[in-house]
């Protein structure tokens, strides 16, 4: 499974790039926001500035919702740098744009999937991806995780080349579940990625193994 992180916050996906195991970086307007980049032109350097960092898919998202004005920011962001990944949300214009976009060798992720059918739309249409936001559905008494599962089937039942993004990913074992699954890959948080390292008796047995090597070497 790809590991993804989840932020336009550089620091973290410099720690998670030097971790060694990223894989590329998905954002959104919010976490732009978050970060202070405002104005067209910060935001287009900030996306510059995330594939100088790590060699991988970064997701990029467009914000129109009309069909002209995604093709053009999509064009215009894939022509950003050869990593770029154009993130259009689904909405019957997107799809049209993720159709015309694949068309023209730009690789597209359909961000916003709530539902399998979402998926089936956006696969059809030539998507390279597809975010199913499962803390989102988690947020609202779902499962998010059976939704991975009815598009893993899907996908596998007509061997749609489409990769299952898993994306609104809150805590370690999202990621562990959605590897079970067969997610293609993860955006999570640098906390969640972090957290898969950590178990207490790696702790305990670490503690004693220094200790015995340092009685042993006084
Ligand atoms: C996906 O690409 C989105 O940026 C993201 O995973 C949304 O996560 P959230 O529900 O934690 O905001």
């Amino acid at each position: 499974m790809k590991f993804f992180i989840d932020t336009a916050n550089l620091n973290d996906i410099r720690e998670a790039n030097d971790l060694g195991i990223l894989d590329g970086v998905t954002t959104n307007p919010s976490l732009m926001a978050k970060e202070g980049i405002t104005g067209a032109e910060n935001i287009l350097q900030h996306y510059v500035d995330i594939c100088n960092i790590v060699d991988g898919d970064v997701s990029a998202e467009v914000n129109s919702v009309d069909f002209e004005g995604m093709i053009k920011e999509g064009v215009a962001l894939a022509a950003l740098h050869k990593n770029i990944v154009v993130k259009i949300p689904m909405i019957l214009e997107g799809i049209k744009a993720i159709k015309y976009l694949s068309g023209k060798g730009i690789r597209t992720n359909c961000t916003l999937i709530f539902s399998s059918g979402q998926a089936l739309l956006a696969a059809k249409a030539g998507a390279t991806y597809v975010s199913p936001f499962i803390g989102r559905l988690d947020d609202i008494s779902t499962n998010g995780l059976d939704l991975i599962a009815q598009i893993r089937l899907i996908f596998d039942n007509y061997a749609y080349n489409t990769e299952i993004l898993a994306a609104s990913v809150r805590h370690p074992m999202h990621i562990i579940n959605c590897a079970e699954i067969g997610a293609d890959v993860m955006t999570g948080p640098l906390s969640a990625i972090k957290a898969l390292a950590k178990h207490p008796l790696t702790d305990l047995g670490l503690q004693q193994f220094l200790a015995d090597f340092a009685a042993g070497n006084k």
